[in-house]
């Protein structure tokens, strides 16, 4: 049994992955500052996997809480996900956000090399790549300067990934989501942001729900064919599992680089009005929404080429649109109900 460190694993994608490390058989260190998160995620994994991932309430940006993680267990690889991120929030407290995410990223890669740790998944974003001059985008395009300190945190995080692996002690992966939305087919974990979601699906299912008036649709005068701004939405799950196939292709040794990076996203672009048109037919809601300015900072058009990671890590998204809206609102109405 290997046993996998999974830091920020009470988040959003985290619980997520542990889910799926679990059911393919890894044991699972969760190590949470709960910061943007809550412990009871830990009994819903239980209660979904029938395994309790040991779980350790810590500061990862302090080098010696970080560093007391290692004296004690055991551990055979990391998956990164500890780290704040609000593109908004990132604007408006850079130092912090440097601080705590490549601190973090410091840390654990500062133990793996003190303890012998070889393998290393790193929870990147397509945010690295900016403003796209053609889709689909592919692992080859440039990164572009990042539009927020969070994205720059993603982008300098990969760039010390490429030095620190380069010795090949440490293998590496960083995979760059698109638009992780939905949940478990349970419903008992989910998408839970703090106050105000930034996020557009928990906004749609916030509304749906009556906790906000009305969804602003940002803009509907872009250079798409409905006006809206088009991502590449992709299933939680669908992402989660990337992560685990991304652990065993380390463990297997089948990495053909010390650092690889690969795009996790459908390859399908949908634009926010697809969006609610989905949601509005797989849940019966009739949404209230009005079109307002664009939103400073929001990219026009992004979706995937994810040509590499189907050849390579023989991973591809699986979920439909519709499967990723349905399951976001049952997330939301199970939420109301505990
Ligand atoms: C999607 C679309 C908005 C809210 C960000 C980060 C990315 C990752 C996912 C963390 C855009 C529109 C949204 C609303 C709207 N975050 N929208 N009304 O900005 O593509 O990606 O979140 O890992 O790194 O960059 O996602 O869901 O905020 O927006 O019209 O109330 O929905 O303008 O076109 P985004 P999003």
């Amino acid at each position: 049994m290997k046993t996998i460190l999974v830091t920020g694993g009470t988040g959003y994608i985290g619980s997520h992955t542990v889910v799926e490390l679990q059911t393919s058989g890894y044991d699972v260190i969760i190590a949470d500052n709960l910061s943007n998160s809550s412990a009871d995620v830990i009994d819903k994994i239980e209660q979904i996997t029938g395994k309790r991932p040991i779980f350790i309430k810590v500061d990862l940006s302090d080098s010696e809480q970080a560093a007391s993680i290692f004296d004690k267990y055991s551990i055979d690889g990391i998956i990164n996900f500890a780290a704040f991120k609000a593109v908004g929030e990132s604007c408006q407290k850079p130092i912090e956000y440097y601080r705590n995410n490549l601190q973090i990223a410091l840390n654990m890669l500062e133990n793996m090399k003190r303890k012998g740790i070889k393998y290393f998944v790193q929870s990147s974003s397509c945010t690295v790549y900016g403003e796209p001059d053609s889709n689909p985008i592919n692992e080859q395009c440039p990164t572009k300067f990042a539009v927020s300190p969070y994205g720059n945190t993603k982008q300098m995080v990969e760039d010390m990934l490429h030095f620190i692996t380069q010795s090949g002690e440490i293998k590496a992966i960083a995979l760059r989501y698109f638009n992780p939305i939905g949940a478990h087919s349970t419903a008992l974990i989910g998408e839970l942001p703090n106050g105000v979601p930034n996020n557009l699906m928990p906004y749609i299912t916030q509304t749906a729900a009556g906790i906000r008036k009305q969804l602003t649709v940002f803009g509907n005068d872009y250079p798409t064919p409905d006006g809206t701004c088009i991502r590449d939405y992709i299933h939680v799950v669908d992402l989660a599992k990337a992560h685990v196939v991304a652990m065993d292709r380390l463990f297997e040794g089948r990495n053909k680089k010390n650092f690889e990076y690969f795009n996790i996203g459908t390859g399908v672009g949908f634009s926010v009005l697809d969006i609610i048109k989905s949601f509005e037919k797989t849940t019966g809601v009739k949404l209230n929404y009005v079109f307002g300015q664009r939103r400073e900072g929001d990219v026009v058009q992004i979706w995937a080429d994810t040509s590499l990671a189907e050849n390579e890590l023989g991973w591809k998204a699986n979920m439909s649109l519709d499967q990723m809206t349905l399951s976001a609102w049952r997330w939301q109405q199970q939420m109301q109900k505990s």
